[in-house]
């Protein structure tokens, strides 16, 4: 049923009214487009092979975020042929099931990071973080020496393993009781290597072909 011609005219000499019957409106336009993606958020599952982070990768991913390596590296490569002939198969969804927050991002001083797991020994990785210079002469990437002479936190890890099992991660009892034997002596150096060698290293874009999310 339309409105008498007289409420559009109240409504359209008053600009108050006009104002706020405006931002319903378009809250509920919001609403409708933005309620689908948190439920669907929800619904991709991890791709198989993909598992929660181990207590030392896991704790090499906060060094990660912590020393800002997301500044200069994403990790998505996106479904375009001289990404895929450069860094690999491109990234999907479900390969990110366990980040949080997620490391995709697109401002790439450096390379896409999202397969660099295997490409270089670890010995290279070590290098390369000390002093990147050692490896490749032209680098303009930082130096990381103090990752070397920080030691892992076993219970912080476990504190860490618990928090994102009560956000959903499955995280055995037998893994967080594990922890702090898994990063014993550990240093963050070694921590961020194994993540970094952890990176896309399992083959998962088969699940990207066969048109999952
Ligand atoms: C100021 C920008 C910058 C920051 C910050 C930075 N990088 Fe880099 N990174 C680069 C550049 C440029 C290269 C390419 C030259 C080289 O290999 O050193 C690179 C290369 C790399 C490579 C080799 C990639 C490949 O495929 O050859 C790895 C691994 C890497 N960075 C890891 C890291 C990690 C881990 C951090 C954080 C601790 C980090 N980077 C922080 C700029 C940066």
């Amino acid at each position: 049923m339309a409105l008498p011609y007289k409420h559009f005219e109240a409504i359209e000499k008053h600009a108050g009214l006009l104002a706020v019957l405006i931002a319903v409106m378009v809250s509920l336009g919001g609403l409708a487009e933005i309620t689908p993606l948190f439920i669907k958020a929800h619904t991709v599952e991890a791709a198989p092979g993909i598992e929660p982070y181990d207590a030392l990768r896991l704790a090499g991913k906060d060094v990660y975020v912590r020393e800002g390596c997301h500044v200069c590296h994403s990790q998505m490569i996106r479904t375009l042929r001289f990404e895929t002939q450069r860094y690999g198969d491109y990234s999907v969804a479900s390969e990110s099931v366990y980040d949080r927050p997620f490391q995709w991002g697109s401002k790439r001083t450096g390379p896409d990071l999202a397969r660099v797991g295997g490409k270089y020994s670890d010995e290279w990785q070590r290098l390369h973080l000390l002093k990147p210079q050692q490896v490749v002469p032209e680098s303009n990437m930082p130096a990381y020496p103090w990752l070397q002479d920080e030691v892992i936190d076993g219970e912080d890890i476990q504190a860490r393993m618990r928090a994102l099992r009560f956000l959903g991660d499955p995280y055995t009892d037998q893994d967080i009781e594990g922890a702090p034997a898994a990063v014993a002596d550990k240093t963050e150096l070694d921590a961020l290597i194994a993540y970094l060698q952890g990176l896309g290293a399992k083959n998962v874009p088969a699940a990207a072909k066969e048109g999952a999310p």
